[in-house]
């Protein structure tokens, strides 16, 4: 595999993405390490649900960004959804809570774990935390090993759906339309608050002068269906995946076993290179 195609890009995220086991975050880790060995100041965030940086770089990574033993400018960190989650409620927890109690009596836990079930809000939190870590500078790049795909991408419509999911819930709307005939409604405030956020972050992910998709598959019946079908999906979000990364194929077969295994390989490589190859989209076997 080669990454040198990857060399001139000045995006500040990239996001790997694909269905488990097909070595995502083997290829992120090794893309963080390329460019951390150019000197820029790297951060890699995986959000996979089996994380395994850890062992990929023979460290405790965790929750909390670490520099990676012995790589210079090469940060890392690991987050699973309950700590997303936990952090969300930290940020937020206060701030709704104030905001839904000048509407309703409830029990501030009851107010926070309704909102917490929103649909998207573990991506929508996730989104914003790599957004508050681009913005504060310290890192050139971050390499974002995300959750197996489609759940990442669910979240560009997400936003809305989460709104919805405040807006529609019986116990809250009718409050919410009363609070909202009657006085001002600083529920209604934060509803509004929060869509500008989704808003900044999606546009973020949008402009492919921040954010570049990998995507990641295997030469095989399975990762050329899958492949088209993320394709597809990406699509229909309106963003462009232009780097395709076949993985594991077998370079300069040379026992028995692996020219049968390359032999079997070579009819999906060349579907995946004539599906994808003569358009945007850069093939890295
Ligand atoms: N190009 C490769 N060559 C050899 N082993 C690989 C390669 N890519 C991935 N692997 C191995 O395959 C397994 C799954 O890879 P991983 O990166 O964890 O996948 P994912 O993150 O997509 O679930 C790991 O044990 C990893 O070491
Ligand atoms: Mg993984």
């Amino acid at each position: 595999m080669s990454l040198s195609d990857l060399d001139h890009t000045n995006k500040r995220v990239l996001m790997f993405g694909g269905k488990g086991g097909v070595g995502k975050t083997t290829c992120s880790a090794t893309t963080a390490l390329h460019y951390a060995s150019l000197g820029r100041k790297t951060l890699i965030i995986s959000s996979d649900l089996t994380p395994s940086l850890s062992d990929i770089f023979e460290m405790e990574v965790g929750p909390t960004e670490k520099p990676v033993k012995g790589i210079e400018n090469l940060y890392a960190l690991e987050i699973s959804p309950d700590e997303v989650m936990k952090r969300w409620k930290e940020k937020f927890g206060p701030e709704i809570y104030e905001a839904a109690s000048t509407l309703i009596d409830m029990e501030y836990d009851e107010v926070i774990d309704y909102v917490a079930i929103a649909p998207g809000i573990q991506e929508e939190f996730m989104l914003d935390y790599i957004l508050e870590r681009v913005k504060d500078g310290r890192y050139d790049l971050i390499v974002w090993d995300t959750a197996p795909a489609g759940d990442t991408l669910r979240l560009l419509d997400l936003p809305y759906k989460f709104i919805e999911h405040l807006r529609m819930a019986p116990r809250f709307y009718f409050e919410v339309r009363d609070a909202f005939k009657l006085k001002k409604a600083p529920f209604l405030d934060l509803i509004e608050s929060w869509k500008a956020l989704a808003k900044e972050v999606t546009d973020f992910m949008r402009d492919p002068a921040n954010t570049q998709f990998i995507l990641v598959t295997i030469p095989e019946a399975l990762g050329v269906y899958q492949a088209k079908r993320l394709v597809g999906e990406f699509e229909r979000y309106g963003l462009s995946i232009r780097h395709l990364i076949i993985n594991n194929v077998i370079q300069d077969p040379d026992c028995e076993f692996h020219k049968a295994r390359s032999a079997m390989q070579i009819p999906y490589i060349n579907m995946l290179a004539d599906e994808y190859g003569d358009g945007q989209m850069k093939i890295i076997q």
